[in-house]
């Protein structure tokens, strides 16, 4: 046999399973959205260039804070930059480069700034908290991060954005997602196909796919609230934390609480059970964000089989009104948000 006509062989049975990245997985999804060819990967590429920042300074806070004392001006003359300013820093930096962002919207900024509107690829919005818990930093408690992404209001996309197109209710998410920054990190997502779940290989700086299809369990063991609150909290919400103490709603629960809702929402999802903030006498809506906070978490939530409430109605249906709007948020799996409910309803 000639040198040329040599078979080719085929590849070995490999001895180690194929790994899966994020970005892998985010190009399989992106083939069920007509007309997107790579550049939803390539927005959400921006979203864990940044996240991997983010979580190499969370991973050196405890040493950063030791090395230069706080309020230290460094060869700029700049005040040392606080991890929320880090964080939002990078995700802006890494967003506003990728071509289809049209417009950002974080916590940390009052207005939605703009990244390409205007531009005929620029079709997305993406409105994030960089940051989530940050006082656990001090205390070396994990952090997390979270993220929506919207589709401009407009077909038009060479019209001028406006700062309204935030204003869309959760349900409208092309994806959405949060980032952990604990004893590892992990990145949870859903581009509306259930919610999948990677964790960092810091060797690689790769996000691997370790919980395929996340469902949460039918009920869990534990609900997680500040309950420091509950005494200014309606009356619903005391009734309900009653009965989940005293066993009368199937099973006596026990409570945890990080302080850090992307992490307590994801033991939520992980182990079931509820998360709750409520309204209280002196904050009518709660604390928790409704655009970057309650929306993507009850987005991926909802992708895993379980729901979202303001005490009123699902979280995805709220139209918001302005940027930064607080919400009570009530979250967990289909046993507790059931017994909620009925609560809830008796109380009508
Ligand atoms: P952020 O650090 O982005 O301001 O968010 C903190 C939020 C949320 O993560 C957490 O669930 C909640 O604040 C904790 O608030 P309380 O201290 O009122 O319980
Ligand atoms: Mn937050
Ligand atoms: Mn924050």
């Amino acid at each position: 046999m000639s040198e040329e006509s040599k078979p080719v062989a085929r590849p070995p049975r490999p001895t180690y399973a194929p790994i899966i990245t994020v970005q892998q997985h985010i190009l399989r999804e992106q083939r069920r959205f007509a007309g997107v060819s790579g550049e939803f990967s390539w927005l959400l590429s921006g979203i864990t260039l940044a996240t991997k920042l983010i979580e190499a300074k969370v991973r050196r806070a405890g040493l950063a804070d030791i090395l230069g004392s706080a309020g230290e001006t460094n060869v700029q003359g700049e005040v040392q930059q606080k991890l929320d300013i880090y964080a939002n820093e990078m995700l802006l930096n890494a967003l506003s480069v990728r071509e289809s962002v049209a417009m950002l919207a974080s916590e940390e900024n009052e207005q939605p700034l703009l990244a390409h509107g205007g531009s005929p690829h620029a079709k997305y919005i993406v409105v994030f908290d960089p940051l989530d818990g940050s006082s656990n930093i001090d205390v070396c408690g994990s952090v997390g991060t979270t993220f929506s992404i919207l589709r401009r209001t407009t077909t038009d996309l060479d019209s001028e954005v406006s700062a309204d197109e935030v204003l869309q209710p959760g349900s409208k998410q092309v994806a959405a997602g949060y980032v952990v920054y604990g004893p590892s990190t992990m990145l949870v997502y859903s581009a509306g196909n259930g919610a999948h779940g990677f964790t960092l290989d810091p060797a690689v700086g790769a996000f691997v796919l370790s919980h395929p299809n996340i469902r949460i369990p039918a009920y869990g063991k534990y609900y997680s609230m500040n309950e420091a609150y509950l005494d200014r909290s309606p009356a619903i919400y005391q009734e309900y934390v009653h009965r989940l103490r005293d066993g009368s709603l199937g099973r006596p629960y026990a409570s945890r609480y990080v302080g850090s809702m992307a992490s307590d929402i994801h033991r939520t999802l992980l182990k079931g059970g509820v998360f709750l903030y409520p309204p209280t006498a002196d904050h009518a809506q709660g604390k928790l964000r409704l655009l970057y906070e309650a929306n993507p978490i009850a987005f991926i939530v909802e992708q895993a089989g379980g729901s979202a409430t303001d005490g009123h109605g699902r979280i995805l249906d709220i139209q918001p009104t302005s940027i930064h709007q607080r919400t009570p948020l009530v979250v967990g799996g289909p046993d507790e948000m059931r017994a909620f409910a009925k609560i809830a309803a008796a109380a009508r």
